[in-house]
């Protein structure tokens, strides 16, 4: 039984508004941030002022190898949910190399299994980029060299191009590396690697929480039964190519797979195979893993199910088992606030579309898909559109927000807490006038929020896990706007290394409540411990300190 201590100056029973603005970060003032540009009345009102500071959410500070990582979802809402720095997934995975463990692993040894036996292949299926957010290629360099070292002889890949963590049109430069390792590999140890399959990231395989199954479907085509619309004698080709046939950006380019000259496929799945699914970050790989070891699986036809000895990287679920086997454990999150919460009966509503639901639950709850409590816990998931989010900027905002007011006025929650996607969902695309346009939404939206706790005489929270709308583009060493040979800017697709806002208010808070300025750059984890307060209780000992100043 977890217990939180009442705190004697701030309101209790009051319901509390957490608000997560995803990827809306505090950047440079300029003509590039859409948030900025954009029109925003209530972030203006809301954005200064003694109850407004802001947190770092990138590196070190959520748990990753290095300050020049960015931020992201996972990390973010990991971090956000359980108060603390806990070293991530990424970092974990980086120190099993270091050390060697990796191929100590259970995990790996499982794969070994397979691949050691004759004629057997071993498969990498992931995200080929070095955006460290669900991948990186030197883990797809050190597995390949490690496993012909360890015997493998056929060895096959099968690549998800990237420009969403990396700039858009990078994908020919991480084949053109990869092919060369290939061909080094090839020659000096008599082996036989190739590119297999692949295909754009947000079209092939890497679909997350269920928003689109036809996702992984293709993937699963490609990839595993060696079909899709488009063949190529090799992976440079297919992506020059489709990329011009289709006009779209790398994360859409169309499944492919590579044919030898009798045209078969280089690399199907088949019976007795290993697989490793390469990505470290869970939501986007939980459906294929779950395609490879689910018995009765009816999300799609599979047409034809190889027994194969599959692993992941890390584990993605750890309510699920998730995949079963996996070469690296999973960062050890306990203790998280949901759990208090639960544990202290307090009632909580969480809610966001789709894209997002699971950042509010399962990376809240430390990358668990259960609830604590069934009767306590109300997880709310507004159906995503499966649209290009530029085109429709307000995506599921309105929604969202509905369902926060109803559930704040209902009186049935201690908590409510959303996430609203557009800052980051728009902002990926790396279109500046659609981002500027989904952040006028947000404003918006949140102008409906802030009138719905005044109205319940409750407390708002409002923060974001990473930046991403705050840059929308490229930029050279001294920070000056990189742009083609037309003189247009080169876009920003990924997150940023922004701080983020934090603002706390509503009725409920006491007068002489303020946000700190004491501490030694405060991060996502301070919120915490903030947001506890709000709710009429002392953080636990071990969480990070609060950001609240009591005069
Ligand atoms: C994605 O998966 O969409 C990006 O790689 C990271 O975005 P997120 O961390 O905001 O989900
Ligand atoms: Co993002």
């Amino acid at each position: 039984m977890k217990i939180l201590k009442r705190h004697e100056e701030f309101a209790h029973g009051k319901p509390v508004l957490l608000i997560v603005l995803d990827g809306v970060g505090v950047g440079r003032l300029d003509s590039f941030n859409a948030v900025n540009i954009a029109k925003t009345p209530v972030m203006d009102s809301l954005f200064k002022g003694p109850r407004y500071g802001t947190v770092k959410a990138h590196g070190k500070a959520v748990g990753l190898p290095s300050d020049a990582d960015m931020g992201n979802s996972e990390v973010g809402h990991n971090t956000l949910g359980c108060g603390r720095v806990v070293s991530q997934g990424a970092s974990l995975v980086e120190n099993a190399f270091a050390s060697g463990a990796i191929f100590q692993s259970d995990g790996y040894k499982h794969l070994q299994e397979a691949f050691l036996s004759p004629n057997k292949t071993l498969h990498l299926i992931g995200l080929l980029s070095d955006g460290g957010v669900h991948s990186h290629t030197k883990h797809w360099y050190s597995i390949i060299s490690q496993a012909v070292l360890d015997g493998a002889r056929r060895i096959r890949l099968h690549i998800l191009l990237d420009g969403r963590d990396v700039p858009e049109g990078t994908s020919i430069n991480y084949i053109q590396k990869l092919e060369d390792f290939i061909k080094l590999q090839n020659e000096s140890h008599e082996v036989d690697i190739q590119i297999a399959s692949g295909g754009g990231r947000m079209f092939v395989t890497m679909d997350r929480y269920e928003a689109e199954w036809a996702i992984v479907q293709r993937g699963w085509n490609a990839h595993v039964l060696g079909q899709a619309d488009f063949t190529f004698s090799n992976a440079y080709q297919a992506v020059t190519e489709l990329k011009a046939s289709h006009k779209c950006s790398d994360q859409y380019i169309p499944p492919f797979c590579i044919y030898d000259p009798n045209q078969h496929p280089v690399g199907p799945i088949i019976d007795g195979d290993a697989v490793l699914c390469m990505n470290f970050r869970g939501d986007r790989v939980i459906e294929i893993s779950r395609a490879f070891e689910e018995v009765n699986f009816d999300k799609f036809e599979r047409k034809r199910h190889p027994q194969v000895n599959f692993a992941g990287m890390i584990r993605y679920d750890g309510d699920q088992n998730i995949p079963q086997k996996f070469l690296v454990d999973p960062p050890f999150i306990q203790n998280t606030s949901g759990e208090y919460l639960a544990d202290m009966g307090l009632r909580v509503f969480a809610c966001s579309e789709t894209q997002k639901y699971g950042h509010v639950t399962y990376f809240w709850n430390g990358n668990r898909s259960g609830k604590f409590s069934e009767t306590l816990e109300t997880y709310h998931e507004i159906r995503s559109d499966t649209c290009y989010f530029a085109e429709k900027p307000e995506m599921k905002a309105r929604e969202i927000t509905d369902a926060a007011t109803e559930a704040l006025k209902s009186g049935q929650y201690d908590m409510v807490r959303i996430n609203l996607p557009n800052g980051d969902m728009v902002g990926h695309t790396g279109e500046l006038d659609a981002t500027k346009r989904a952040v006028e939404v947000l404003d918006e939206c949140l102008g409906q929020l802030l009138e719905a706790v005044q109205a319940v005489g409750g407390a708002y929270l409002i923060t974001a896990d990473h930046g991403n709308a705050d840059d929308m583009t490229q930029r050279d060493a001294k920070g000056e706007p990189l742009r083609d040979e037309n003189g247009e800017i080169l876009p920003l697709t990924s997150h940023t290394l922004a701080a983020v806002p934090v603002v706390f208010g509503g009725p409920s808070v006491p007068e002489n409540a303020i946000m700190r300025t004491d501490l030694n750059q405060p991060g996502l984890s301070n919120v915490t411990a903030t947001f506890i307060n709000l709710m009429g209780f002392h953080a636990p000992p071990d969480y990070d300190e609060t950001l609240i100043n009591l005069l």
